[in-house]
């Protein structure tokens, strides 16, 4: 079996990050959600990979690089533009031939992994295997209708749903699904959609098993669900410490200092992890924060928040709820006239006290 990602899209809904970097290599404790997809299908048994890539493909190779790190063997297509997910499923037709494969939208992240529903897949033998999720509002998501434990209609993102059961983005499929593909038509979004492809599967009554998860699941494509992601994961990992942590500075619960980090006169209540490499000194870290390399905190207070690298929040009294990009730097100015002074990318967001 085989595995296929798709790291293609734009990341619309993550700028300005995604102006400058791939929605999948934005790090969630610390660690790209890429690799949390590529982490899953290896530990499913699937090492041959195919990873989908679009403008952003020197950094997604420059990442993952062969997936010798992870045991696999990786494959990149170029996607010329993103055209919908059963394009690029279409295009990576030359590398799947006849195998049956997981496709794995390179955004999605799936707590508890793929593993068991690989073997359900391989043990049950269907044309399609879809994971469905109970999901507060469906609408942004692909909806399944099901009837007697079986679909009988998916809808890409419907103003009315029919349920509240969304669509996972992991999905199974034999080679049946080149058919489908090669029998459906670009959406009202000018795009090829892997939910219309499955609906042929269903309309010429190919086995198309339905399997709701009840583990945790998102598609971190929006900064709320991305901080969320790096909630859920952060509460599971270990504490651990191979930076240097001052005697004036106070570890509470669940902290991860990674190597060559510094913590200096700081407390940093968990669960947080520090990138190897970065300082804080003088701060207050709180719950539910990455701040990933070689960053400087000083003389300011973080809770709930994503620091990618590279960048600097300096004599800042509070920052929550916060998504800050690589080579940022936010300080307190002492210039008069006393005034915030911004130079901001195009689509950010930017909430004022
Ligand atoms: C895609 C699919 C949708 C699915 C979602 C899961 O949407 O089209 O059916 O529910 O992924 O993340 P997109 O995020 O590309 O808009």
């Amino acid at each position: 079996m085989k595995g296929l990602i798709l790291s293609g899209g734009s990341g619309t809904r993550l700028r300005p990050i995604t102006h400058t970097s791939a929605k999948q290599l934005v790090p969630v404790a610390n660690k790209p959600v890429l690799f949390y997809a590529i982490e899953a299908m290896s530990a499913a048994g699937i090492s041959d990979i195919g990873i989908v890539v679009g403008d952003t493909y020197e950094e997604i190779k420059a990442a993952v690089k062969d997936g010798g790190d992870w045991g696999a063997n990786v494959t990149y297509i170029r996607q010329e533009a993103p055209l919908g997910l059963a394009h690029a499923v279409k295009i990576s037709k030359h590398y799947l031939g006849n195998d049956n494969f997981v496709v794995f939208l390179g955004d999605n992240l799936i707590k508890d992994g793929i593993t068991s529903l690989v073997e359900d897949f391989k043990n049950n033998g269907p044309n399609a295997q879809i994971l469905l999720a109970k999901v507060k509002d469906p609408r942004m998501f692909g909806v399944a209708e099901l009837n007697g434990g079986k679909v009988v209609r998916l809808v890409e993102k419907p103003t009315h749903p029919a349920s509240d059961l969304a669509l996972v983005g992991v999905y199974m499929f034999d080679a049946s699904v080149w058919e489908a593909i090669d029998n459906i038509k670009p959406s009202a979004r000018g795009e090829l959609e892997i939910t219309d492809a499955l609906q042929y599967l269903i309309d010429k009554k190919y086995n198309v098993q339905p399997h709701i998860i009840d583990g945790w699941w998102k598609d971190t494509g929006k900064l709320e669900d991305m901080l969320e992601a790096n909630r859920i994961i952060l509460e599971d990992m270990k504490s651990c410490c191979e930076g240097r942590v001052d005697e004036k500075s106070r570890l509470i619960g669940r902290v991860i200092i990674e190597s060559g980090a510094e913590i200096e006169n700081s407390t940093i209540r968990g669960p947080v992890i520090i990138g190897a490499g970065s300082r804080i000194k003088n701060s207050f870290i709180g719950p539910f924060t990455s701040i990933y390399l070689n960053v400087l905190v000083e003389n300011s207070e973080i809770e709930h928040s994503i620091i990618l690298e590279k960048s600097v929040i300096k004599d800042i009294s509070r920052l929550e709820d916060s998504l800050v990009g690589k080579n940022v730097e936010v300080y307190k100015s002492s210039v008069k006239p006393k005034a915030y002074r911004l130079m901001l990318g195009d689509n950010s967001c930017v909430g004022l006290k």
